[in-house]
């Protein structure tokens, strides 16, 4: 009988998986966690989601960390931790009680190197999630479409390739029971008036223009933008004030192009770190005895 309810419950993510803009729709297969939650009762989106932003000076970077504290479990995911803040994360996360699930990535950074390794020695069992497209090592790769789960939130993965090859936005789901407005987790796709360099690791101003255009600024105006970096004090903006006030993405394609090429930005001084360290994880120069 155990058994005929178990596989009856593994059933159902896939029964109750919501419809998505995105033609090409799979859903991850979720730790049992997941196969939980999902006979959980919340329908209150304000109140099952937990939400912080943080942030790291040396490189300016955002992490967010997201819990659908409505499950008994309190699930979590981080995206775009680094590897300095790594403790800081824990601690917030074991003294409001989540349980870290996945430690996900927006691309390959080039100037910081990703908390996940470190957060998965110090955490076994949590999960490392980045785009197939960057090829980078981790636990779960993703393509445009793919949903990560924690509890009754869902983030779908949009590519939005063209400051590197590999980047990918997520975005909350759309239906009424997922956090309202949605939130669009862009990386470097799209900044606060900005977005980030396209002239190296595949970059494309072309592909960026093109990506910005019909994965995000396609979301509903009210949708939150929380960026991978911040260098000017802002925290957050919304599609519509992006596609309005983006000194960058508001021009013409040809006009964008022009701007991306003549921004002569001096050679990030982690490059040369930060990626090869990143393409594994972050896990490279970490000593084996790290715990
Ligand atoms: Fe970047």
């Amino acid at each position: 009988m155990v058994m005929t309810h178990l596989s009856r419950l593994r059933q159902l993510p896939l029964l109750i998986q919501p419809k998505s803009l995105i033609s090409r729709s799979r859903l991850l297969r979720p730790p049992p966690i997941f196969l939980r939650s999902v006979m959980g009762s919340s329908s209150s989106s304000s109140s099952k989601l937990l939400f912080r932003q943080l942030f790291e000076k040396e490189s300016s970077t955002f992490t967010y960390l997201l819990a659908d504290v409505s499950h008994p479990d309190k699930p979590a995911l981080l995206i775009d931790p680094v590897d300095k803040t790594v403790d800081r994360d824990l601690k917030l996360i074991d003294e409001l009680g989540l349980k870290l699930i996945y430690a996900m990535n927006t691309h390959v950074h080039a100037d910081h190197v990703t908390g996940t390794g470190l957060l998965k020695t110090k955490l076994p069992g949590v999960k490392s999630v980045i785009s197939k497209a960057s090829g980078s090592k981790a636990d779960m790769f993703l393509e445009h479409g793919d949903k990560v789960s924690i509890g009754d939130i869902y983030l779908e993965a949009r590519a939005t390739p063209g400051h590197t090859a590999g980047c990918v936005t997520y975005v909350t789901g759309e239906e009424a029971d997922q956090p309202q407005p949605r939130m669009a987790f862009t990386g470097d796709a799209v900044l606060i008036r900005g977005c980030g360099r396209t002239d190296f690791q595949g970059g494309s101003s072309d592909q960026l223009y093109e990506s910005v255009h019909s994965q995000i600024f396609t979301l509903p105006k009210d949708t939150l933008i929380y960026p991978a970096h911040d260098y000017k004090g802002f925290e957050v903006s919304t599609v519509g004030e992006e596609m309005q006030h983006n000194p960058r993405l508001t021009k013409d394609k040809e006009t964008f192009k022009s701007i991306m090429s003549n921004l002569n930005l001096a050679y990030p001084k982690m490059i040369d770190v930060a990626v090869p360290a990143n393409m594994v994880c972050g896990l490279q120069d970490v000593p084996s005895q790290v715990n």
